[in-house]
């Protein structure tokens, strides 16, 4: 039985206040037994919404990146350690707004996953195509080619503990979802993908995420498909009514 998982992304969005709240009401509220919640909240807040969070064992928070160094002079990045040290359970690594604004690279990614990974945390691991790459009907090559390049050579233990997030790029904050069919089918092709690279038990195992204007009216659908074990959100799960619909959509 794979997990289902709900995990919201919030970016770059809400003061303090506002994530103290937001954080507050999801973790004060009736989650299902069976479902994990994660909060991925800026690195400001990660320490004190992460003890918000304790109060609910469904409940867990995420950061959203993660520098790919151990410590030295990278003036204003978080390490892997720092993380570890205020107990952060996961991080979020490559999703496409770093790959493309902050020029992360696969190889780069790589190194990420690998010293989150050192450090006791759970990585989701985000890919999807942009646009011209499905036009051209290329995502599936272009999506198993960003995990190769960045999960090939994790060991089992190392692959229990990788969430993979199907995210593509035209998707995402556009209102525009992916179809439950497309989204089947580029999950369908990543469980393949990971079975030729990690072999039959860890594909089946690996939770994978869809990502991209999920929302409580498509939820129900994108999630009721055979290879899509949940969501990663953005803009609905900013406001605790549509998050806690999302979270009830399994
Ligand atoms: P939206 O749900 O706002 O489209 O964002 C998706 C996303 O990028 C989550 O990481």
């Amino acid at each position: 039985m794979r997990k289902k998982i709900a995990a919201g992304n919030w970016k770059m969005n809400k003061n303090y206040g506002e994530a103290i709240e937001l954080a507050s009401s999801i973790t004060n509220a009736q989650v299902p037994e069976d479902v994990t919640v994660i909060l991925g909240v800026p690195y400001i807040y990660l320490k004190e919404i992460n003890e918000i969070a304790k109060a609910n064992p469904n409940v867990f928070v995420s950061a959203q990146n993660v520098h790919q160094k151990e410590n030295g002079a990278y003036t204003g990045e978080i390490s892997a350690p720092m993380l570890k040290s205020i107990d952060v359970p996961y991080v979020i690594i490559g999703h496409s707004e770093r790959r493309e604004y902050n020029c992360e690279t696969p190889e780069i990614l790589k190194e990420k996953v690998r010293i989150a990974l050192d450090n006791g945390l759970d990585v989701i691991f985000c890919c999807g195509e942009p646009l011209e790459i499905r036009k051209k009907n290329e995502h599936e090559s272009y999506v198993k080619d960003q995990i190769e390049k960045s999960l090939a050579g994790l060991g089992d233990e190392d692959m229990k503990r990788i969430t993979v997030a199907y995210e593509p790029i035209w998707a995402i904050g556009t209102g525009e979802t992916a179809s439950p069919a497309q989204a089947q089918a580029m999950h369908k092709a990543i469980r393949d993908y990971l079975k030729e690279l990690f072999g039959e038990k860890i594909a089946e195992e690996t939770a994978i995420l869809y990502g991209g204007s999920v929302k409580p009216s498509n939820a129900v659908e994108i999630f009721g498909q055979e290879d899509v074990d949940g969501g990663l959100v953005g803009g609905a799960s900013m406001k605790t009514d549509s998050f806690l619909d999302i979270i009830k959509s399994f």
